[in-house]
């Protein structure tokens, strides 16, 4: 799927181009803690099911931990009883749509991975392999 491409390759001709304002709009509210899939259907018109909806860490995401062993979307969108929504590390750019993180989160990327600082738990690291950004 070309658009999944896209996401691994920030020199791609799309990188940047998606206004993702609407699609953020239509997002249930952050707040929201059941497992509901409809919660981040707005997402699933571009971006992959199992980027959020599969454990396995050789999902194609750069946010997962091979320590863990696991795909470190799922961990945080699906994993039962309570999940996240997108909405609560991501958002779009007021000014121009581009997708950004929201900065509470204190997340830092590095070659390797990450470490982020949000409010919900204490500061964490994730090994990705160096899967290429
Ligand atoms: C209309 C199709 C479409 C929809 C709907 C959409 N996206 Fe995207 N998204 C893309 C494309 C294409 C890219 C890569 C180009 C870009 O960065 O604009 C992208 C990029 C991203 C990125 C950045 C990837 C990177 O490498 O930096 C994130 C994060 C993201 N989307 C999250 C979301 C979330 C969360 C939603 C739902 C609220 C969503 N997207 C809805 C098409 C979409
Ligand atoms: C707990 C925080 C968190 C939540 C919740 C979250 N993401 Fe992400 N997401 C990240 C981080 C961190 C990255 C960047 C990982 C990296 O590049 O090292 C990322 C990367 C992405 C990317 C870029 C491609 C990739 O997978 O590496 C897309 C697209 C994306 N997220 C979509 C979503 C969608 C859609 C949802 C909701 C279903 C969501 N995210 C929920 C933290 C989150």
């Amino acid at each position: 799927m070309v658009l999944c491409l896209a996401l691994l390759c920030p020199g791609h001709p799309l990188a940047g181009t998606v206004d993702h304002r609407e699609a953020f709009s239509r997002l249930l509210p952050a707040g929201e803690l059941l497992y509901l899939p409809e919660r981040f259907s707005p997402c699933l018109v571009c971006h992959p099911k199992a980027l959020a909806e599969d454990e396995d860490f050789n999902v194609d995401t750069r946010f997962r931990d091979t320590g863990l062993g696991k795909n470190l979307h799922w961990i945080h969108v699906s994993r039962q009883p309570q999940g996240t929504n997108c909405s609560a590390c991501h958002r779009a750019d007021a000014a121009t749509g581009a997708p950004s993180f929201l900065p509470g989160i204190r997340l830092a990327m590095s070659e390797t991975g990450g470490r982020c600082a949000p409010a919900c738990h204490r500061p964490k690291e994730y090994r990705n392999a160096g899967r290429a950004r």
